[in-house]
């Protein structure tokens, strides 16, 4: 058919050494053997982005749909016009789109017959992305589409992987947040980066290095960061990117900027209030326009899901820190220095992970237990530090303590300020009826305000107060034995005393200095 045709005949080993490489699968669609061989000749050394090309082969427009429905990744699809029908190949070509729904295979019709129909109405028509003559078949011409169509073939996968990361970003940014979580989400933008923008061959990006920073208290601090900025959390971001980046952190207007420098890749997201995050990919490059737009994009998205995540970070970790602070205020007051309200703490959380709660409200009655004692702010000096036994109408005072701390809690509506006003309410009440405020037994009792009840009298036992010193670790398993189903739920009782080295650990994990 041509001369170079001849040329390309010449004996090349047919193994390639990228074999490992997935090869570009084209569909020949025709029903003349020996289109299909001539176009299988003419290609047998073809190789786009270091990878091999692989031949599927269909003699029927029909043939051709299915082989499709079989292989979706099929990247270019040569299709004969004329084959069972005079339309078989336009039915073929409309049927890829709309029934397979299949929009990314280019589609390259091939006829026999110029002129037989105009080429702009069909290309426009069919959804095509070429159409040519046979007499185009030759190495050189054949090889010039086949990079053109596997160009944007490669162009179109990379945009549809954009999409399917950035789902992922937003979905990933609506999952419940978790003491960690803000670490996990920075460091799952660094690694998705690599999956939505460099294609799988490429190791440099999946082994990349970067940081993903954002602005607490007016400093940059490092969230996450990999490869060889994995061991720079919590570090200053000024002090770790390099000068070239520098110039684009003090831009102080709102808004996402973006910059390609020499030492890699930059971006800033600064919020209206002067909130910042900042991405930095080192030596990253993008190779072209496209993969310039969809790194932006990305980013752009990424940062904006991360500012808001940092900023309910932000707030969760100052209402745990008034949270503390309340109940330090408290164990001031009352000269009982130490950990106690740390240990309650964490016992709560053993116990409630015990009981099988989720992770979340564990973690929720382990930050929110430290405020079961709020109430004794109100409680005068000279009851809180008696070093002795209370008198009656001191323990009348005493125990207002539990009602007090509710109402001081109540009015908020922060959830973590309700759960500890409950718990406030409920740590004194017992199993049997006869504790106080309310004097409620059993499971009117709720659960939280049942496991603050177990963990407070078992590290005040454990403890030495201005009142009491400490008991025996033996004195105290008797006393819960005792009070089992009595002061305390019994199913309580029972998971301490099945997990009871954890309790302990605890105990002797957050001892106090004596
Ligand atoms: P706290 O010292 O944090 O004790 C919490 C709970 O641990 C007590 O709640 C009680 O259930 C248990 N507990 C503590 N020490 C002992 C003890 O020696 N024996 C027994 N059986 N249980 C003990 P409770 O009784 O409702 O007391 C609430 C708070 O009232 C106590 O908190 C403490 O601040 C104060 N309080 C109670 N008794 C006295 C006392 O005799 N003198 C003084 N100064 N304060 C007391
Ligand atoms: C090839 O993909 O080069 C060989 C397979 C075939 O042509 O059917
Ligand atoms: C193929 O069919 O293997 C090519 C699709 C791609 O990975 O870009
Ligand atoms: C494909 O395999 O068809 C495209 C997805 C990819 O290249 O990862
Ligand atoms: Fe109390």
């Amino acid at each position: 058919m041509s001369d170079e045709l001849i040329f390309a005949s010449e004996k090349i080993p047919d193994a390639t050494p990228t074999v490992a490489l997935r090869p570009w699968k084209i569909l020949i669609v025709d029903d003349d053997e020996e289109v299909h061989s001539i176009t299988k000749l003419a290609l047998r050394n073809f190789t786009f982005d270091s990878r091999p090309r692989m031949f599927l082969h269909a003699y029927s427009g029909k043939e051709g749909l299915s082989s499709l429905a079989e292989h979706p990744d099929v990247a270019v699809c040569l299709l004969d016009v004329v084959m069972e029908t005079e339309h078989a190949g336009l039915e073929t070509a409309s049927a890829i789109r709309s029934v397979l729904k299949n929009s990314f295979v280019r589609i390259v019709l091939r006829t026999g017959q110029p002129g037989q129909a105009p080429e702009e109405t069909i290309i426009a028509e069919y959804d095509i992305n070429d159409y040519k003559e046979k007499t185009e078949l030759t190495r050189g011409k054949l090889h010039t589409l086949l990079y053109s169509c596997l160009r944007s073939y490669r162009d179109i996968i990379a945009l549809d992987r954009s999409r399917t990361g950035l789902e992922r970003i937003l979905a990933s940014s609506t999952q419940l947040q978790q003491k960690t979580y803000l670490k996990d989400f920075a460091k799952g933008i660094l690694e998705q980066i690599s999956a939505v923008i460099a294609p799988e061959e490429d190791t440099f990006y999946a082994h990349g290095h970067g940081i993903a920073a954002f602005e607490q208290a007016g400093e940059l601090k490092v969230i996450a960061g990999t490869g060889e900025f994995s061991d720079k959390e919590q570090h200053s971001a000024i002090d770790i990117l390099p000068s070239e980046c520098a110039h684009i952190l003090l831009d102080m207007t709102p808004g996402f900027k973006s910059q390609m420098t020499s030492a890699g890749f930059i971006c800033l997201y600064r919020s209206s209030d002067n909130h910042a995050g900042i991405l930095f990919l080192r030596d990253f490059q993008t190779r072209n326009e496209l993969e310039g737009h969809l790194l932006h994009m990305f980013c752009h998205n990424a940062l904006t899901a991360f500012e808001n995540i940092s900023l309910r970070t932000l707030l969760e970790e100052s209402q745990r820190e008034i949270v503390y602070m309340l109940g330090d205020a408290v164990e001031h007051r009352s000269q009982d220095t130490g950990f106690h309200l740390r240990r309650v703490s964490e016992i709560s959380y053993l116990l409630a992970k015990k009981c099988g709660l989720p992770t979340e409200q564990a973690s929720n009655i382990r930050e929110a237990a430290p405020l079961h004692d709020l109430g004794k702010i109100a409680i005068p000096d000279a009851i809180l530090n008696k070093p002795a036994k209370l008198d009656g109408p001191e323990w009348e005072i005493m125990k207002t303590h539990a009602e007090i701390g509710y109402q001081m809690l109540a009015v908020s509506d922060k959830p973590l300020l309700q759960l500890g006003a409950e718990i406030a309410r409920d740590h004194h009440e017992r199993w049997d009826g006869t504790g106080y405020p309310a004097g409620k037994k059993g499971t009117q009792i709720s659960l939280p305000g049942r496991i603050a009840a177990v963990a407070d009298v078992f590290d005040a036992l454990c403890s030495r107060r201005v009142y009491k010193s400490a008991w025996e670790i033996k004195q105290v398993e008797e006393y819960f034995q005792l009070q089992r189903g009595l002061h305390f739920d019994p199913q309580l009782v029972d998971l301490l005393f099945e997990n009871l080295a954890e309790f302990i650990l605890i105990q002797q994990q957050f001892a106090d200095k004596t």
